[in-house]
């Protein structure tokens, strides 16, 4: 029987994938994910993605129950059953299901372990529609949580005036996308905003801007005011499941002349190269380590 589904160490269907409603996951949020990009049928970023992961564990006091090694078997085994060429694995660690509900953190709890695979889903368009919003999260952005429910709310009020993503605004700076990492082009130099705990370390983000300083495309990681991105030549926004996608139309208004910019498409054409190049050394390092 196929299999796409890792849990607490079992492969199975994902339909077959059921979790305990004490599950702090449920029941708090009290939890943590990381999504790998898989192109060419391998995972891509693989050492970032986990670094990432294990940062965020330690934010919230949770114990990687998987060494580097686990993992990497547990993705050989996903990716050889299910054969996906494109798309990524979800990863998501919660602090389990303790028998009693209560917000103390408990001390003998394992915690629960889902890794799944998730095939692309059809790209419909390159390009993407975008309004500012008022970003009401918390204060620590730069953990990957599962508590998303102020990304669900802004990604739906995107959705009713009719855009694809929401940027976030706080206190007058544009920060990143509900989901992805925010870069822009002002006089032919790209800026992005610096890292800080007001939004996600994205993988992208590091790969796109070592891209460009491979390019020597001028760019720049400085906080954007709202009426800078406001009159952008050229607005990204960047996440692994998508790499980068220019955001052609801002509030209502086109962004520059209305369609990817010059900077866009050699930017994004560099990455591809990069992404090929770091695959093959991906695979090969893999290789080694789990044979
Ligand atoms: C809030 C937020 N910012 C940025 C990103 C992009 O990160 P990455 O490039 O690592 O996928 C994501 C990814 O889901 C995200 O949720």
């Amino acid at each position: 029987v196929a299999y796409n589904t890792f849990l607490n160490g079992d492969f199975i269907d994902i339909s077959q994938a059921t979790v305990s409603v004490l599950d702090r996951g449920f029941l708090f949020g009290d939890s943590i994910y990381e999504v790998f990009p898989i192109f060419n049928g391998t995972t891509f970023g693989t050492q970032e993605h986990l670094e990432r992961l294990n940062n965020s564990l330690n934010a919230i006091h949770l114990k990687n129950p998987l060494s580097g090694l686990q993992l990497g078997r547990i993705f050989q085994e996903l990716l050889r059953e299910t054969n996906v060429e494109t798309g990524v694995i979800y990863l998501q660690i919660t602090r389990g299901a303790p028998a009693v509900r209560s917000y103390r953190v408990p001390q003998q709890s394992p915690p629960t372990v889902l890794i799944t695979v998730m095939p692309a889903p059809e790209q419909t368009n390159n390009t993407l529609t975008a309004v500012t919003l008022d970003d009401q999260r918390w204060q620590q952005c730069h953990i990957k949580t599962t508590t998303l429910l102020p990304n669900v709310l802004a990604k739906y009020t995107a959705e009713q005036e009719e855009a694809d993503e929401a940027i976030y605004i706080r206190d007058g700076y544009a920060l990143e996308g509900t989901s992805s990492n925010l870069f822009i082009v002002i006089k032919g130099s790209v800026v992005t905003p610096p890292l800080t705990q007001n939004i996600l370390p994205g993988i992208t983000r590091k790969f796109l801007l070592q891209v460009l300083r491979d390019q020597n495309i001028p760019h720049i990681e400085r906080e954007i005011k709202k009426k800078e991105l406001l009159k952008a030549d050229e607005i990204w926004l960047a996440s692994s499941s998508r790499d980068f996608t220019p955001v052609t139309i801002l509030n209502n208004k086109p962004v520059g002349t209305g369609k990817a910019g010059p900077l866009y498409e050699a930017a994004y054409e560099a990455f591809q190269a990069f992404k090929i190049d770091a695959c093959t050394e991906v695979t090969a390092d893999t290789n080694e380590l789990v044979s």
